[in-house]
């Protein structure tokens, strides 16, 4: 093979796109229950953008993110997710000036260079939904109500849904001091990466994977204990509106997120049955995000969830989108003559509104009629020349192998109605 797709990243075939194409209407179909508007940015964003807002220290940051410098000396990098951009676009925009809050859906292709495995690509797509311009607790339990109803639409089966604050610049600084004090005294016990973690990003630990990491940090102080009046109160909002609405969450002292501007709120939600299988889906609020980038303090909560992932789930789930529409029609031909004529046939088949393929390739009428079958279409129109002669075709139906000979006058429409009446 002459030629491959960059390591990690992959090429989505026409038989995956029912999958694609049932989560997007998904997304679509929430986004739109809950008073969503879309919101598209470009792929590139200045390189400052994710160094102000996602924040040196995340992995991201320092080592996941595709930089380079265009031919004009601007240093850009391709978006590794949306929220640093989709707060650009606020702030530029003058979303400000709008009523708020302003909430914006997005869906696109995001790139991390981090190591691929199942489930994690260095191209792969979210969903991402935000509310800016209000720190209201709704906020926060509206985003995961909308995230855990977005996972039953789709039929991603029984899903746990992670909760925990992660406080705000009054409570997070002391609680960081004394947790780096706590992990100091037991650097040795941690794992090598882990330990580089204490100084440069001690909340990072606290929901490592590593084995020996998590028992050397049992008893380890948890934010939930420290946060101060606001947060807590925030929190317990949050989590009483979920309740009152029979929405079901897990608390989880741990959970903390891999950037750097998340305050109180976030969540994380797995599949119950296949946890290992990674987060689907994960948010929180970033009250902190505009004054990073330079803006005035603006509060915001959002989420995103992965879209190789949410797939992943629904084929363990053994769920079968619907499958992509068929043709109605194959049209087949034999000889030069009635090629044109076949030609002309499709063109005007297609004009009216019927999905019809053209037997391409200048191949005989067995290899037409193989390609017929695998293209799923329902009937085959097969123009041969002495017919042709008389005005006539023959029109089969596939699988039954059944045909009979029909005028060509007249066949657009009477094809049209049969599909529009959703006959075969
Ligand atoms: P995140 O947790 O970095 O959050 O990513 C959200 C989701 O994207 C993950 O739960 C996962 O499903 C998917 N994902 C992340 N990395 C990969 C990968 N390498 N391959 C495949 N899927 C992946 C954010 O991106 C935040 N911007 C979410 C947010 C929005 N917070 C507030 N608003």
């Amino acid at each position: 093979m002459a030629y491959q797709k960059p390591y990690g990243m992959h090429d989505i075939l026409p038989e995956e796109q029912p999958y694609w194409e049932h989560l997007r209407r998904t997304f679509r179909d929430v986004c739109e229950r809950y008073g969503f508007g879309r919101l598209d940015t470009p792929v590139l964003e200045q390189t400052v953008v994710f160094l102000k807002g996602v924040g040196e220290g995340t992995d991201i940051v320092d080592k996941e993110m595709y930089c380079f410098t265009d031919k004009g000396g601007d240093n850009l990098t391709l978006r590794p997710e949306f929220t640093a951009g989709v707060m650009r676009s606020y702030l530029e925009e003058g979303m400000r000036s709008r009523p708020q809050p302003v909430k914006l859906a997005s869906i696109g292709p995001m790139f991390r260079r981090d190591r691929p495995g199942a489930g994690r690509y260095r191209q792969f797509h979210q969903v991402n939904a935000e509310i800016i311009g209000t720190d209201d607790a709704a906020a926060d339990a509206e985003l995961l109500a909308m995230a855990a109803s977005f996972g039953a639409a789709l039929g991603l089966g029984a899903l746990r849904v992670l909760v925990n604050s992660t406080g705000c610049p009054a409570c997070k600084p002391p609680y960081l001091a004394k947790l780096a004090a706590f992990l100091r005294e037991r650097r040795d016990r941690l794992s090598a990466l882990d330990r580089e973690r204490v100084d440069r990003n001690p909340l990072r630990v606290l929901d490592s994977k590593e084995p020996e990491t998590r028992a050397a940090i049992a008893g380890v102080p948890l934010l939930g204990d420290d946060l101060c009046a606001g947060c807590r109160g925030h929190f317990a909002e949050v989590r009483a509106l979920l309740a009152r609405a029979g929405i079901e969450v897990e608390e989880s002292p741990l959970l903390v997120r891999g950037l750097d501007y998340y305050t109180r709120t976030v969540f994380e939600i797995v599949s119950a049955a296949a946890p290992d299988a990674g987060t689907l889906l994960g948010g929180g609020r970033y009250d902190g995000l505009a004054e990073m980038l330079d803006g005035p303090q603006t509060p915001g909560v959002g989420f995103a969830g992965g879209i190789e992932r949410m797939i992943l789930a629904l084929k363990a789930a053994e769920r079968s989108p619907r499958a992509a529409r068929a043709p109605d029609v194959f049209i087949a031909y034999i000889g030069a003559k009635a090629k044109e004529a076949a030609f002309t046939l499709a063109e005007a088949l297609r004009r009216a509104g019927v999905a019809a393929v053209f037997g391409l390739g200048n191949k005989g009428l067995k290899a037409q009629m193989k390609l017929a079958d695998r293209t799923g279409a329902g009937l085959a129109v097969i123009i041969g020349e002495a017919e042709l002669a008389e005005g006539k075709v023959q029109l089969r139906a596939m699988g039954e192998s059944r045909q009979e000979l029909v005028p060509l006058e007249g066949l657009v429409a009477s094809l049209a109605s049969r599909v529009a009446r959703g006959a075969p």
